[in-house]
């Protein structure tokens, strides 16, 4: 079963106050939530000071949390799963479960900042379809930092938190990601996307209500694990590339500046470089496109950033590729104005910009194409940009 069909439930202080009732005999104190995204346009680029330009779902990871009875931290990482139970100690460092590492990394960086937090009991529920890119685990991090806070009762900003989360990636995931997952999931605003500058953190929301036009999310079925080594060569690629042309980050890299070091830089190190600055430049043009509605614009960027993942900056993979091809060849494909792979790469999902009334159509077309092509059977999701980070309840 396809990611997506596994996570249609929705998920409201309703449906989760009575399961934490029922696993911890008491009722929960804060419920926050955080969602899930999906990155538009802006790849790879974050972790490089450039642009990206994310939205947030309407997929949430869902935290409810009370103070402890038993004087030590215990959490449960989805309905019906084990509870994890930890003294304060070892809940803040590095152990088993592999997901139970999203909490304890949490707890380390608020307790880095001077904020204890005591025995809690937690329950933790989603609907962010898991290892499809579309940043499940920034959706949980920062969604318990957003309770964790919550119960101290102290406010930390959300880009606070957007660090606490990376930081939780970096140190306790072994992720070496950029920010911009965390970030959106922390500040992302209904009906908008978000472009952000990562080397100042600037940004600014860009409205994406035009009914004509859906954001048709699809996945490839194919699982993706940036722990995987693919993604910190990249980050690698980049950095050797910095040193080569001698420039801090490859923000301030041009395209003449790499035809110029072309030899130097090697081939491989040429292209990752080439993507980044090239990707750049797509997002701003992505960007002027859809506050102008040029639909047809923001598609050319789309189909740019793909051919320049694959082929340039190599995280896309035979899967994904199909089903970007397929945007082109179905039936339906002048619907479809542009279609990329999005987040990480090496499987996940697509995103596409589609014309509102055949977007059913398009994605039945682009499902049944995929299973003729390769025998897989997956499903999508149309989404509109949801809301950030939020306490649903707090008592
Ligand atoms: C993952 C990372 C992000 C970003 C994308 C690629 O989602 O978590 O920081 O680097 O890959 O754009």
């Amino acid at each position: 079963m396809s990611i997506m069909e596994m996570e249609q439930r929705s998920i409201t202080v309703d449906t989760i106050s009575p399961l934490f009732e029922q696993s911890f005999g008491h009722n929960p104190q804060v419920i926050a939530a955080a969602p899930g995204r999906v990155n538009l346009i802006g790849e790879h680029t974050d972790y490089n000071d450039g642009f990206v330009l994310p939205m947030a779902l309407e997929k949430i990871n869902v935290v409810a949390v009370a103070p402890s009875p038993t004087g030590k931290h215990r959490w449960i990482g989805s309905p019906g799963d084990a509870v994890i139970e930890l003294d304060s100690l070892s809940a803040s460092s590095p152990g088993d479960p592999f997901w139970s590492n999203y909490v304890r990394g949490v707890i380390c960086m608020l307790k880095r900042r001077g904020i204890d937090i005591p025995p809690f009991d937690m329950l933790v529920d989603s609907n962010v379809p898991r290892g499809g890119g579309l940043s499940s685990s920034a959706a949980f991090e920062v969604s318990v930092c957003t309770a964790l806070a919550a119960l101290c009762k102290v406010d930390i900003p959300p880009t606070e938190r957007a660090f606490i989360g990376r930081e939780t990636e970096h140190e306790f995931v072994h992720v070496p990601c950029g920010i911009m997952d965390q970030f959106i999931s922390a500040n992302g605003k209904k009906d908008h996307a978000l472009v952000l500058d990562c080397r100042d953190l600037s940004y600014r929301y860009i409205p994406m209500v035009d009914p004509q036009v859906s954001v048709l999310v699809i996945d490839s079925a194919v699982k993706h694990s940036l722990a995987d080594g693919g993604y910190a060569a990249r980050r690698k690629n980049c950095e050797d590339a910095c040193t080569i042309l001698g420039v801090p980050s490859l923000r301030e890299a041009t395209l003449e500046m790499l035809e110029e070091n072309k030899s130097q830089l090697g081939d491989l190190c040429y292209r990752r470089a080439r993507h980044v600055v090239a990707e750049n430049r797509r997002v701003a043009a992505f960007a002027s496109a859809v506050e102008k509605k040029d639909w047809e614009a923001a598609g050319i960027a789309m189909s740019g950033s793909h051919a320049s993942l694959k082929d340039d900056f190599e995280v896309s993979c035979a899967e994904v590729d199909t089903l970007v091809n397929l945007s082109y060849t179905i039936p339906s494909a002048e619907s479809v104005y542009g279609a990329r792979m999005t987040g990480g790469g090496f499987g996940g999902c697509i995103v596409a910009l589609v014309k509102s009334a055949d977007v059913e159509k398009v994605a039945q077309e682009m499902l049944d194409g995929y299973r003729e092509a390769l025998g897989i059977e997956t499903s999508y999701l149309v989404t509109r940009p949801g809301d950030g980070a939020r306490i649903l309840f707090q008592n």
